[in-house]
């Protein structure tokens, strides 16, 4: 058995130490030392030996093995220094070459106006509110003064997932849920996506985005709410603007109206923007109906409030002078990278 043992040795290292590649090297660890290897079989016979031989041979075999082990790899270190060597000659990297460039995208114009109408109220010290896209007709109508036979229902009849659950058409209902969960004083915005079975033109699209406000607390009178519009519109559009309500009517809230702001591109006098109306519509607002009050457990009696709501697509295209909302959908960078 000895013999046999180095026999394997002898022929082991010549075999190793003329190796040509890591390749050709590997097989020759796998061939003596792998789990079927050579000197791996040998001690697996140890069995037929002589109890007292067995550790002499074990011995033996484990100072080839450690040998032959060695060996490898010393030859593997020079194989892969060779190989750095050969990579260092051959691959020239250009250190002056200028590097890629990353860009920094910029945010949406839809985004940057819905912040820096969050910042304007944040300072006035409202708080920002949030619900679901996907809601219950109850709050999207119902709890809003808007009964089901109610003509107000039809025009904004959306997209319904089932007979109550639809995609919101308005943000006003997370009006009835911050009523629900929260008692007055209440200040808040809401800002989100709403849904209406419009088609796409130029200013239309079933997906935009509006901001709905709400505050309820003893005493709020209509004086509130037209001194809260006209600073949010001065900060917004500019302190020039001036602000002008007329009567209109929505469910959920009573006296109603619509504000318009002055046009803030010719300040009023008529111009493309405006239509050459010298004023832009830009929202819809009001008492908070009694019902309204009611619905979500607020009592009328005690407790008044305001509301207001409006598009954020709107004020956007004015802003940045956009004349097609389907651009604002569609996502171009090279269009978007201009604000
Ligand atoms: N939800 C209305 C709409 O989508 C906008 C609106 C009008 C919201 C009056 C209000 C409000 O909170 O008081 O047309």
């Amino acid at each position: 058995m000895k013999e046999k043992i180095t026999e394997i040795k002898e022929r082991a290292i010549p075999e190793i130490t003329n190796c040509k590649d890591l390749k050709e090297l590997n097989d020759l660890r796998v061939k003596y030392l792998g789990k079927k290897g050579e000197l791996t079989l040998v001690l697996r016979g140890m069995g037929s030996l002589a109890p007292e031989e067995r550790p002499i041979i074990g011995s033996l075999v484990n100072e080839i093995r450690d040998e032959l082990e060695e060996l490898i790899q010393k030859k593997e270190k020079e194989f892969k220094k060779e190989e750095l060597q050969k990579r260092l000659e051959t691959e020239n990297i250009d250190v002056t070459e200028p590097s890629k460039k990353i860009e920094l995208g910029t945010r949406h114009p839809i985004t940057q106006i819905i912040e820096e109408v969050e910042e304007i109220f944040l300072g006035m010290g409202y708080q920002i509110a949030d619900g679901p896209e996907v809601e219950k007709a109850i709050y999207n109508f119902d709890k809003l003064n808007t009964p089901p036979d109610h003509p107000a229902r039809d025009i904004q009849d959306t997209f319904y997932i089932t007979d109550d659950i639809l995609l919101r058409s308005q943000t006003s209902p997370v009006q009835a849920r911050v009523m629900e969960n929260q008692k007055p004083p209440i200040k808040i915005i809401c800002p989100g996506a709403v849904y209406r079975a419009d088609s796409v033109d130029a200013t239309h699209s079933p997906v935009f985005h509006q901001v709905e406000g709400l505050v309820v607390d003893r005493n709020i009178s209509m004086t509130d709410l037209k001194g809260t519009l006209e600073m949010f519109a001065k900060k917004c559009l500019g302190e020039n603007t001036k602000i002008r309500f007329r009567p209109h009517h929505f469910p959920f809230t009573e006296p109603s109206a619509e504000a318009d702001v002055s046009c803030f591109v010719c300040g009023g006098k008529g111009c493309r923007v405006c239509k050459g109306e010298g004023w832009i519509e830009l929202l819809g607002c009001g008492m908070v109906h009694p019902n309204v009050l009611r619905n979500c457990g607020i009592d009328p009696e005690e407790y008044s409030g305001f509301a207001f709501g409006f598009g954020v697509e709107r004020i956007a295209m004015a802003k940045f002078g956009i004349e097609d909302m389907r651009l604002l959908f569609e996502n171009d960078v090279r269009f978007l990278k201009q604000f």
